[in-house]
């Protein structure tokens, strides 16, 4: 597959993953992206997952038509790119390795020797291919220390790493379109690392780019301000929609009831919401909806004097991805000691959230005087 005259596909698609990195569901599977530029020299960019060696080797070799590559440029050295680098430096063992000084180190980690030819470059050097030169732009953080984006500056293809990546195989056509599960993997996956996000978008900023090609996912090429504003909304902690998500755990449907009852009264007022159980849903989409909203309720009931379990993790997953910038309020259940409130509420830094007075005591299964207090938060939502 083409991308530019010059620029190739020669990723794979993985249809058995059930689970990526172990913890997100990926029921339409996951892209391993690899690219190769033909010129005067050759470069390939990244390799792909360990279980699709043959695979990836055979479109290398099919893409070379029997030529042999000059370089093999690292973008990140988590596996699922790196995997099969030393496998094709074993095939041409005089290809130059273009790596930068943190990749050395983890390539010697995960391989234990370093290749015959490495050449290390810096933040901005340039390795020229003919017509094509490629410029590399650092972007630690994003979301491993050595992650480099390559920039061709013939073509103007940036080369983004994990960036702008998401869930799918690339032969999945995503009903949802690319933003739903490029959410859920920049808030899964890279959502921690806001700030550093921020800074490789200012150094973007100077650059003009026509087509970008993540390591996962479709290479976008039409409007790529779509894309980047989304980078920015999501990477500096703004909500990008305007509603309140409302999510709960609810063990015999009776916090699940209050959320409902709530959910209904906000919509009749014109309020956008989205509704999931943490049980029943898939906890990943949770995260990036409460990232995506700007208000937030939680609901759950009382459990070992605290906080159910998967609410517990769940605020947890919220905290350790830098959390910040909303309104948040509590629906709480018990059945002798409501708890689960006070438990929740302890969970956050207020100097980063608004939390609400008014919230939500059930007490066994939802009563009048609940019914009120819905009705309460309800106006305190608005
Ligand atoms: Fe797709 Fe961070 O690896």
């Amino acid at each position: 597959m083409n991308i530019t005259k010059d620029i190739f596909y020669i990723g794979v698609d993985d249809k058995k993953i059930t689970k990526f990195e172990g913890q997100f569901d990926v029921e339409n599977g996951m892209s391993y992206n690899s690219y190769l530029i033909i010129d005067e020299k050759i470069a390939i960019l990244d390799s792909v997952d360990a279980n699709f060696k043959d695979e990836w080797i055979s479109n290398v070799k099919k893409a070379l038509n029997g030529r042999n590559p000059d370089y093999l440029v690292i973008s990140h050295m988590e596996p699922d790119h790196s995997a099969n680098l030393a496998n094709l430096v074993k095939i041409y063992p005089d290809i130059t390795v273009v790596m930068n000084q943190s990749m050395q180190k983890m390539y010697l980690q995960f391989f234990k020797e370093l290749p015959k030819n490495v050449l290390l470059v810096k933040e901005l050097d340039e390795l020229n291919l003919g017509k094509h030169t490629l410029k590399f732009i650092f972007a630690p953080m994003v979301h491993w220390p050595e992650v480099m984006f390559s920039y061709d500056m013939c073509d103007k293809v940036l080369f983004s790493a994990d960036a702008f990546g998401k869930f799918g195989s690339l032969d999945y056509d995503d009903p949802e379109g690319w933003a739903c599960e490029a959410r859920r993997y920049y808030f899964g996956i890279v959502g921690k690392f806001g700030a550093q996000v921020q800074n490789v978008l200012k150094k973007l900023s100077g650059y003009d780019i026509k087509i970008i090609a993540p390591l996962h996912g479709p290479v976008l090429s039409d409007d790529l301000s779509y894309y980047l504003n989304l980078y920015d909304i999501w990477s500096s902690y703004k909500s990008e929609t305007e509603g309140v998500f409302i999510c709960y755990a609810s063990v015999y449907g009776n916090t699940k009831k209050a959320c409902e009852i709530l959910a209904s009264k906000l919509e009749k007022e014109g309020i956008k919401v989205a509704i999931a159980s943490l049980i029943d849903e898939d906890f990943y989409e949770s995260v990036e909806d409460a990232f995506r909203y700007d208000r937030l309720v939680l609901a759950s009931p009382t459990y070992n004097g605290g906080i159910f379990p998967v609410m517990e993790n769940f605020i947890d997953a919220l905290n350790a991805r830098g959390y910040k910038n909303k309104k948040i309020a509590f629906i709480e259940n018990g059945s002798w000691a409501p708890m689960a409130r006070k438990a929740m509420q302890a969970k956050f830094n207020l100097d980063n959230v608004e939390i609400l007075d008014e919230g939500v005591k059930i007490l066994s299964s939802v009563s009048d005087a609940n019914l009120a207090e819905i009705d309460v938060l309800a106006k305190a939502l608005k």
